[in-house]
Parts: C-alpha cells; sequence; structure tokens
C-alpha cells in the first residue's frame, strides 16, 4: 500500500466480533482506524486488545447510531474517508420478537449514518456495509451467486435488504458514491494471538460459538438441530469462513472502491460447505476435548444447506479464504479458553 491510498477510516460496530478483526486488517495494512460503537453488544475492553495486537491507540467515539450530529462531528472532526458500517442487531430469534427495535436500530441507524456523511463537510462517499447471506432466503440452487433472488425469512435479514436497496437508490442517485455490500456467509473463529473473538452474551445462538462453551466445560452439551436433512450426514451444512478471511475481505473491498465507483454487492465465503457433526468433530482434534451432543428436532426456519458461489469476488476482489477448517478451529479454541473463559 503506498501512501497516498492511507485511508481515515470510519467503523461503526468496530469493537463488535466482526469490526475488531476488521480493525487489525485495516490497520495493519496502513490505514487509520477509528470505532464508532454504542457498546450494546461489545465493551471496552475489546478495544484495549485491538490495541494490544496492533500496538498503538485507537480512537473510540462512544455513541449510537441514530446520533446523526455526533456522527456528523466524528467524521469531520476525523477527516473520515470511508466508512466500514458494521453495527446493528443480528439475532434471528430476536428479531421476531422484536421487529420495530430491528428496524430501528438497523434501518433507521443506516438513515442516519447516510445523512451524516452527506452533512460532513468532507462528504465521504465510500462505504462498505456488512450484509448477509440471510438475504438470499431458501437457496434455489447451489452455489448461491450474487444474482440469486432475495427473500429474506425474518425480520433481521429484511433489515439488511432495505438497507442494500437504500444503498443501491443512493449509488443511482450519486454516481460520487462508492459502495460495496459484502454477503457474509457463516464466520467463525477467532484472531491468532487469541485476544479477541466472538463471546455472545448469554446461551450462544450460533453453532460455533455454543460448541467452544461446551469444549471449555461451560455449557453441558450441544443440541444439533436435525439429522433429516438431505445432506451426506443429515445434519445442516454451511459455508463456514475463518473471521481473518472476512477481515481481509473488507480490506480487499477498500481497494477496490479506490478504483471503481457505484454500487457493489460480493458474496464473502470460502465456496464450500461443512455439516454440524464435521464441524463438532474438528472442533474436537482442535481442542482435544470432547463436545457431547444430542440431536434434537430441526429449528423453526433452518435450511438444509447454503454455500457461497466466491467467482466474482476472486476475480474483482482479487481475495479468496486462505484459511482452513482447522485454523477456524484451533484460534475459535485458543480465544475460548485463553479470553472468553475469564471474561
Ligand atoms: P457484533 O454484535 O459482535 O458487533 C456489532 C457491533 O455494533 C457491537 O459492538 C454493537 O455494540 C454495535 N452496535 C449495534 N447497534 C449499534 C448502534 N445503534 N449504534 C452503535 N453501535 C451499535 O456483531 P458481528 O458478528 O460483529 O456483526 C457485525 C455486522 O455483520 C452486523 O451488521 C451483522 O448483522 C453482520 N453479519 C454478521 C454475521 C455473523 O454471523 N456474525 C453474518 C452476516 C452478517
Ligand atoms: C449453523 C448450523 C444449525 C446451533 C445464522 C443467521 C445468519 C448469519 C449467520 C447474520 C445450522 C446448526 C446451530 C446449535 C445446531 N448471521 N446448529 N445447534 O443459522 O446458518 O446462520 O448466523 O447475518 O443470518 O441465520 O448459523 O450458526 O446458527 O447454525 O445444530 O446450537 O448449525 O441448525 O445447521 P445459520 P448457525
Amino acid at each position: 500500500m503506498t501512501s497516498s491510498n492511507i485511508q481515515n477510516i470510519l467503523l461503526t460496530g468496530g469493537a463488535g466480533y466482526i469490526g475488531s478483526h476488521t480493525a487489525v486488517a485495516l490497520s495493519q495494512t496502513g490505514h487509520r482506524i477509528f470505532i464508532f460503537d454504542n457498546f450494546c453488544n461489545s465493551d471496552r475492553g475489546a478495544v484495549k486488545r485491538i490495541e494490544a495486537i496492533i500496538g498503538r491507540p485507537i480512537v473510540v467515539i462512544e455513541g449510537d447510531l441514530r446520533d446523526t450530529a455526533l456522527l456528523t462531528q466524528t467524521l469531520q472532526t476525523h477527516q473520515i474517508n470511508a466508512v466500514v458500517h458494521f453495527a446493528g442487531l443480528k439475532a434471528v430469534g430476536e428479531s421476531n420478537r422484536i421487529p420495530v427495535e430491528y428496524y430501528a436500530n438497523n434501518v433507521q441507524g443506516t438513515i442516519s449514518l447516510l445523512q451524516a456523511m452527506q452533512k460532513a463537510d468532507n462528504h465521504p462517499k465510500t462505504f462498505v456495509f456488512s450484509s448477509s447471506a440471510t438475504v438470499y432466503g431458501d437457496p434455489k440452487y447451489l452455489p448461491i451467486d450474487e444474482a440469486h433472488p432475495l427473500a429474506a425469512t425474518n425480520p433481521y435479514g429484511r433489515t439488511k435488504h432495505h438497507i442494500e436497496e437504500i444503498l443501491g437508490d443512493l449509488a443511482k442517485s450519486d454516481p460520487a458514491w462508492r459502495i460495496a455490500c459484502l454477503r457474509y456467509f457463516n464466520p467463525v473463529g477467532a484472531h491468532d494471538s487469541g485476544l479477541i473473538g466472538e463471546n455472545p452474551n448469554g446461551i450462544p445462538n450460533n453453532l460455533m460459538p455454543f460448541v467452544a462453551q461446551v469444549a471449555v466445560g461451560k455449557l453441558a452439551q450441544l443440541s444439533v438441530y436435525g439429522d433429516d436433512y438431505d445432506t451426506p450426514d443429515g445434519t445442516g451444512v454451511r459455508d463456514y469462513i475463518h473471521v481473518m478471511d472476512l477481515a481481509e475481505g473488507h480490506v480487499a473491498a477498500l481497494n477496490y472502491l479506490t478504483t471503481h465507483d457505484g454500487f457493489h454487492v460480493f458474496n464473502l465465503g470460502t465456496g464450500r460447505g461443512y455439516s454440524v457433526l464435521e464441524m463438532v468433530k474438528a472442533f474436537e482434534a482442535a481442542s482435544g476435548k470432547s463436545v457431547p451432543y444430542k440431536i434434537v428436532p430441526r429449528r423453526a426456519g433452518d435450511i438444509a444447506t447454503s454455500y457461497a458461489s466466491v467467482a466474482y469476488a476472486t476475480a474483482e476482489l482479487n481475495w479468496h479464504a486462505k484459511r482452513n477448517l482447522k485454523d477456524m478451529c484451533e484460534s475459535g479454541w485458543k480465544f475460548q479458553h485463553m479470553t472468553a473463559k475469564s471474561s
């Protein structure tokens, strides 16, 4: 990276799981990073640990996305050139219970952020958005490419779809905008240091944090949601991607936007799937711990198989996932027993 490419980048939700790893990757590429977070699903300890990894202090602005004035002031004060927008609520089940809060936080929060970008004197117009494979809904074909129809099946997924539409309209209205929507598949694992990783509050909704907490002895056993799917071993198959590969995908997307204006959508996955039982076995091998499980009925809303076509991201972003399943499990285990267990 040449010094002319170095940017001041605001990471909304930068203290969270994916944001913290991306903060490390961007910082180590030479960018100056700034974190805006209300800590509703993270804490300042994560920022301290990012600082320990990168070896320098980070400017943190504590605030809510819906505070347009604070965002405008932040963008101006720090002469922000690009925004990577992670902040949002992300639990599918919760979104069915409190949909209005999901639309308010995710959609209204994004509108507030875009209004701040329009108001700020320096007018930053480079934007990377954390979208999700959940926008596709039930797969009509596999692998899922970016042209697959969008039919999210829950309010959380629909907030992501709405935001993508807003961003598409914005890019059409003003060709100076440079926008990338990154549709993540299933991010897992942690930074090699074991200092940052995924540490959800309460009982984890997602498979791998649950598996890690069983391995470390925090939870007694995993419930496997169904073994009667049309998959090789009957359990659900997903495209798990190492969170550091995902983080590097953001570096690649920002780099791409330096030479491409307009609105772009990329899948970020590995292009291959693993079943629940394969994940359990791999985690047992990485941790040396046993992960007891029982088969229970299917979880409502789950699908059999999901994995990405990564051809477009590979060709356009010059990026692909480099780390394998062993790397995902070993790093996830290191974080679980070194950092998450005690916090
Ligand atoms: P996370 O909850 O760990 O991080 C989100 C961060 O945003 C947290 O630090 C939280 O405090 C902050 N935040 C939430 N609402 C805010 C608000 N109104 N104002 C300021 N800060 C706010 O989640 P994550 O796993 O790191 O996910 C990051 C993004 O990626 C989210 O938008 C999520 O929907 C998306 N995503 C996540 C996954 C996944 O499996 N983890 C998959 C696809 C997409
Ligand atoms: C993976 C597999 C489960 C937990 C979710 C969101 C999606 C995205 C990523 C944000 C499935 C099985 C799980 C458990 C199990 N997030 N499982 N026991 O459902 O693919 O995607 O997270 O955008 O929007 O929907 O991920 O980790 O919950 O499940 O057997 O205790 O593990 O049935 O087959 P999912 P997951």
